[in-house]
């Protein structure tokens, strides 16, 4: 079964907007050939960025600025919010190109979106109406939910999203994914990992978001990006990644926490907004939280 049947028809818009990510995805992944360079700009987190941030972000914006369902665009690599048709209902949060620092060695990267039906990206990541992923990997993959289940379809040589895995549930393997430099820890995060440790959990982690919890949600276990000495926000973006992310992996059973509660709680205050992650299944979330409240209670 292939994307655009799988979307049910009366999501309206809904399915027209995925569906036009979906062929951005595609552009994507075509233009990796021509865009490796290194540019000498840098977004607002004061990160380099490379060719293909940019190329990535334009394509999107140019595929989605016009269309007459799309109220607002906010990107990654943004400074602020574009505002499109005054008529239009759907706000759509992306990291054009997550992982990007890792395209130079040829590791899987991806794009990460969000949707809300609401002109404002402003809201809490529960008010998202979808989320979806693309990854470029040895294949090219898109993963998405509208709230029923989450749906994986790969890329087939006609151009066309081809399902593989419906309404995929975290797995139970025991992995770990965790950020951040150790000497820098918190100690209740500390005690966290070492707890994933005795338990027999196994470390992986590649350096793209996207990637990681991919993997995190096909075989489950943890990953996080912390709080960490000086940095008590952490490193990833809660518009950008930790929402539509964590959209995602809720749909499938899992959650994601800043280790004092439900990420997609969250009213953002400002675009660049960062937030400390852990994301996988409901156990190792509620062990963490449980770790952290020790902490508070000492
Ligand atoms: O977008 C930020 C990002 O590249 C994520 O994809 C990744 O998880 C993280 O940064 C890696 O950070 P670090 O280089 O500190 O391990
Ligand atoms: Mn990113």
């Amino acid at each position: 079964m292939f994307l655009n049947e799988h979307l049910p028809d009366d999501t309206g818009d809904l399915k027209e907007l995925i569906l036009t990510i979906s062929r951005l995805g595609k552009s994507i992944k075509d233009g990796f050939l021509l865009n490796q360079g290194v540019a000498d700009t840098q977004n607002m987190y004061g990160e380099t960025q490379v060719e293909m941030d940019k190329w990535a972000d334009k394509v999107l914006v140019d595929g989605l600025r016009n269309l007459p369902f799309v109220a607002s665009l906010s990107s990654e690599e943004r400074d602020d919010v574009i505002y499109c048709s005054k008529d239009g209902r759907y706000s759509v949060t992306f990291d054009p190109l997550d992982g990007s620092s890792l395209m130079g060695i040829n590791l899987t990267v991806g794009t990460i979106v969000g949707i809300f039906e609401n002109p404002d990206p402003f809201r809490p990541g529960s008010e998202m109406v979808g989320a979806m992923y693309i990854l470029y990997g040895p294949l090219t993959t898109l993963t998405y939910t509208i709230g029923k289940g989450i749906h994986e379809f790969v890329l087939d040589k006609d151009g066309n999203y081809l399902l593989q895995h419906e309404n995929l549930i975290v797995g139970e393997s025991k992995i770990y994914a965790p950020g951040a430099l150790r000497k820098e820890w918190l100690p209740f995060h500390t005690r966290f990992i070492e707890r994933m440790e005795k338990e027999g959990y196994k470390l992986r982690f590649c350096g793209s978001f996207v990637a990681d919890v991919h993997q995190i949600i096909h075989k489950g276990g943890v990953f996080t990006y912390p709080a960490s000495i000086g940095k008590d926000q952490g490193k990833l973006r809660l518009l950008f990644e930790a929402n539509p992310m964590g959209f995602i992996i809720h749909h499938a059973g899992g959650s994601i926490s800043n280790g004092d509660m439900d990420i997609l709680k969250i009213i953002p205050e400002k675009l660049d907004q960062r937030v400390p992650i852990y994301i996988g299944g409901k156990k190792e979330i509620s062990i963490v939280e449980e770790e952290k409240k020790k902490e508070a209670s000492l």
